[in-house]
Formats: structure tokens, C-alpha cells, sequence
């Protein structure tokens, strides 16, 4: 069976170093970096129900939405204009992280952030004024280029932060911010849609501020990565970083491994053309697949657009932003799950366990609007019971991502990379996750409307080819130190071929002839 891998914790090097406060807070603060793409992704849904934000920015979807009660729901907010105002933000995300894998690399993880929060910042500002549509669509791409520069650095300095033993929970911290953002939002969404006068939209948008200022200010006060500092020739003052991180004074295993990586690092000059060296082939393979199957999960289809989707299956505007605030606090406790897990059964059990739960889900859901709706999208009277199962399986189904997925496929990539191609790779990471979440924001409410309850079917196909892949491809990362990764791919059945010996000077070679061996094939 190729169960992927069976190196545990102890099986490899064993560096010293505690769950510091020092660490423990630095990664809650660097974490909350994902509030604003959470945020983000939580409003947009909700603003685009709200009839003065309809009325004054996208009439024809207003009209259609009023004259279309008695015909085909799947078809009701069917606008090229509406998606293009969710989905502009994703392509502004994708062309920032791209310029975030050089900063990061030569100035500094935390460079990255803070422009992260500044663009934000001024996002959230133009969005909350907005007086016509090109506004908007500005404001969405400013927000855009925030989260591009963020979410291509926190993974990355929460798992070179973290002391390798707890790497999964500290990451996944980044995970817990975006949900929490996504249920903010919904709930700001759910008050903010009553305000008299109908402007709660603006409030809605210009609300994004918050997390800006907090990712902002988060990252002037935050400490660099001693993998960064070395990267960027500050060796000694790493060395007294790297024992005040650890809590212990004996880090020099661990430095001279974080040395001997950025050595390696150095004499790669290109690192975007070096990414298709074959010895970084598993890397450039889950960089653009790990990515493209989150996003292949069909989950965004529920944040962006719960309220919409529980409209279409027949709740009412305010039952329909309440239902998507029961979504998102399903999400954040999950994730929670994940966080308390994934060090102690590992990534690969997550993920498969994940993947059968949203599976299960897809299908009844499928079934059940299938049932009523049939391809007419007419259902007629919808008892109470029929929407209830519809929102406890969607529920389950979040539940399912929350703790497989969705934290995972953000920790995954930037605990696997080495140090030489590790900036780039995580943008490639992120630009391919933007791409996707791009695609499906986009062609969605499309979607629904051609595809009908068959759309959950096209989600779950995708999600037995991920678990198939995850099954086969990806190995175990969980207790390994982040420097010493390559052992995984080293001994396992299918990548060990192109991972060549010399390849790897720091030390991987004496751990695989230490008795690792191929257990995972
Ligand atoms: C994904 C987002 C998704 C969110 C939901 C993230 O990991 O990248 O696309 O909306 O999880 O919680």
C-alpha cells in the first residue's frame, strides 16, 4: 500500500525548542494576516444581496432578480457585471504575488505583509466611499493586491516561526483568521443589511479597515524569520533571534541546518526558472495542485455565495444571511479541530477523511435540490424540514473543508519547499489558488444556472480525483523540521526518482540511510 510516508517525529533530527510565548504569540499575531482575505471573502456575498447595493450599482441584476419570483431560481442573479465585481479582486491577488515572491525573498517576510495591510487599507476605503462601479472594481483590486503580498507571507513565516513539532497547529492559526473573517463579515452583513436608509453596504465594505489596520500594525511590531535574516546575510543576529524563539540556548543543530539551506539558496539566481529543475519536480506539482483542488473542493460557491444559494433553495433574504452566518461558525469550530489535530494524526488522515465527509455532503446535496427543483429550477412550496437537511449537509460539508482542505492546503506548501525556491513556489502557490477562486467566483452563478443541482455533482468528481492523489501523492510532513524535508520525497515510491543524492547537501542523505527507508511504498 503506498500509504505516502511513515516517518514520525524522532525518526529525524530532534531540535530543541519549546511552544515559547514568545513563538506562540508572534504566530497569533502573524495569523491574523488572514483576516483580511477572510473578511473579504465573507462580505462580498452578502453585500451583493442587499437591494440598495443592487439598485444603485447593478440595476439590470435588480430588475431580473424582481421580475423573475415565479420562474427559474437557478438562473435569478445570472450577471457578468455582479461576478466581475466579486471576482476582480482574485486576478489583482494573483499579479501581487507574483511581485511578493522577490520582496519576501530579498527584504523580508514582513516587508510583504505590511504592504499586504497598506493596499488593503486603501482598498477598503475606496470600496467604502464608492460612488459608482469603476470605484468599486478599484477598491476590489486594491483589496486584491493586499491579499496577494499576504497570503503569499504568513504561511510562510508561520511555518518557518514555529518549532517543527507544532509547525500544523501555529500555521493553521492563518486558517482560524480566515474563517473568523468570513463569519465577521456575515454577521456585520446580517445587522449592517437592516440599517435604514440602505446604505449598510458602505459599512460592510468600508469595515475591511479593521483587519487591514490589524495585519498592518502586526507586522512593524513583529520579529523577522531567522531563516529570512540569514537568507538576508544577518547570520549572528539570527543565531540570538533563533534561541529566543526556542527558548533554549543549544540552537545549534537547527542554525546551522537554517546556514547550510541559505547556502544552498544563494547560488540559485533564478529561482522562478529553477522551479522546473526535475529535483523540484514534486514541489512545482503540489505548488499548482494542491491549490487547484482546494478551490476544486466547490467551496467558495458557499462563502462567496451562501446567501445567494439559500435564497435560489427558497429562504428569504434575511433567513438566507443567517443560514451563511451558520455556515461560518460551523467553519471556524472545525478548523479549531484541525488545529488541535493535525501535529498528532498528521495531514494526510485530515485530508482523507475530509475529502470522503464533502463527498457524502455533495451528493445528497445534489440530490435534494434535485428533488425539488428538478431542471426547471421551479419548486414550488418548500417545506420547512427540506431546507433544514439542505443547510445541516452543507454544514457537515463545511465542516468536512474546514478541517481538511482548507487550512491544508495553505500549511502543506509552505512547510514543503526548500529554502532556494521556497518564495517563489509559495507564489506560484497563490497564484494558482487565485486563479481558481478567480474561475469559480466568475463562472458560478453561470454555472448554476446550466448546470443545475448537477453543479454539486462537478464538485464532488473533483474531490474523489484529490483524494486519489492524496492517497498515492502526497507524503507525510507532519514532525518533520521544515530544512529537512527532503527525506519525504526521498523515500517515497513515486517522487523518490527524482530526487537524486547529490542533490541534497544538508544532511537529508544521512537520514534516509539512517533507517528511514522506503516504509511508504
Ligand atoms: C480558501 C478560501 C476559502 C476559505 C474558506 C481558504 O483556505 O483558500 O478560498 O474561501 O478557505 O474558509
Amino acid at each position: 500500500m503506498p500509504a505516502g510516508v511513515g516517518i514520525g517525529p524522532g525518526n529525524g533530527k530532534a531540535y530543541p525548542g519549546n511552544l515559547t510565548p514568545f513563538v506562540t504569540v508572534t504566530c497569533i499575531v502573524a495569523a491574523m494576516g488572514g483576516l483580511i482575505f477572510g473578511y473579504d471573502i465573507g462580505i462580498s456575498g452578502g453585500v451583493t444581496t442587499m437591494a440598495p447595493f443592487l439598485q444603485k450599482f447593478f440595476p439590470e441584476v435588480w430588475d431580473k432578480k424582481e421580475a423573475n419570483k415565479s420562474t427559474n431560481q437557478y438562473c435569478q442573479y445570472d450577471s457578468e457585471t455582479l461576478t466581475l465585481f466579486t471576482s476582480s479582486l482574485y486576478l489583482a491577488a494573483l499579479v501581487a504575488s507574483v511581485a511578493a515572491a522577490t520582496i519576501t525573498r530579498k527584504l523580508g517576510r514582513k516587508l510583504s505583509m505590511l504592504f499586504g495591510g497598506l493596499l488593503f487599507f486603501a482598498g477598503a476605503l475606496v470600496n467604502g466611499f464608492a460612488k459608482a462601479v469603476w470605484m468599486l472594481i478599484l477598491g476590489r483590486i486594491l483589496l486584491g493586491l493586499g491579499i496577494g503580498f499576504a497570503n503569499q507571507s504568513v504561511p510562510l513565516y508561520l511555518s518557518e516561526m514555529a518549532p517543527y513539532r507544532y509547525r500544523g497547529s501555529l500555521n493553521i492559526g492563518f486558517q482560524l483568521s480566515i474563517t473568523v473573517g468570513i463569519l465577521v463579515a456575515n454577521v456585520l452583513n446580517f445587522f449592517f443589511a437592516k440599517i435604514k436608509g440602505g446604505w449598510g453596504w458602505r459599512l460592510s465594505l468600508g469595515g475591511a479597515m479593521v483587519p487591514a489596520l490589524i495585519i498592518t500594525i502586526g507586522s512593524l511590531v513583529l520579529p523577522d524569520t531567522p531563516n529570512s535574516m540569514i537568507e538576508r546575510g544577518q547570520a549572528e543576529e539570527a543565531r540570538t533571534k533563533l534561541k529566543k524563539i526556542r527558548g533554549v540556548d543549544d540552537v545549534e543543530e537547527e542554525f546551522k541546518d537554517l546556514v547550510a539551506a541559505s547556502d544552498a539558496s544563494k547560488l540559485v539566481e533564478h529561482p522562478w526558472t529553477n522551479l522546473l529543475q526535475r529535483k523540484y519536480r514534486p514541489h512545482l506539482t503540489m505548488a499548482v495542485l494542491i491549490p487547484f483542488f482546494q478551490q476544486f473542493t466547490g467551496i467558495n460557491v458557499i462563502m462567496f455565495y451562501a446567501p445567494v444559494l439559500f435564497n435560489t433553495i427558497g429562504f428569504g433574504d434575511d433567513a438566507s444571511l443567517m443560514s451563511a452566518v451558520i455556515t461560518g461558525i460551523v467553519n471556524v469550530v472545525a478548523t479549531m479541530v484541525s488545529i488541535y489535530g493535525v501535529d498528532k494524526w498528521g495531514r494526510r488522515f485530515l485530508f482523507l477523511e475530509g475529502g470522503v465527509q464533502m463527498l457524502i455532503c455533495q451528493a445528497v446535496v445534489a440530490a435534494c435540490i434535485g428533488a425539488k427543483f428538478g431542471t426547471s429550477g421551479n419548486p414550488g412550496d418548500l417545506p420547512k424540514w427540506y431546507a433544514i437537511v439542505v443547510v445541516l449537509f452543507i454544514c457537515v460539508y463545511v465542516a468536512g473543508f474546514a478541517w481538511s482542505w482548507g487550512p491544508l492546503g495553505w500549511l502543506v506548501p509552505s512547510e514543503i519547499f526548500p529554502l532556494e525556491i521556497r518564495s517563489a513556489a509559495q507564489s506560484v502557490n497563490v497564484a494558482v489558488n487565485m486563479i481558481f477562486t478567480f474561475l469559480v467566483a466568475q463562472v458560478f452563478l453561470t454555472m448554476l444556472c446550466h448546470m443545475k443541482f448537477g453543479l454539486f455533482l462537478f464538485f464532488a468528481f473533483f474531490v474523489v480525483v484529490m483524494s486519489i492523489f492524496v492517497y498515492f501523492f502526497l507524503p507525510e510532513t507532519k514532525g518533520i523540521p521544515i530544512e529537512e524535508m527532503n527525506q519525504v520525497w526521498k523515500s517515497h515510491w513515486y517522487w523518490s526518482r527524482f530526487v537524486e543524492d547529490h542533490d541534497y547537501p544538508n544532511g537529508d542523505m544521512e537520514m534516509s540511510k539512517g533507517g528511514l527507508g522506503p516504509k511508504n511504498v
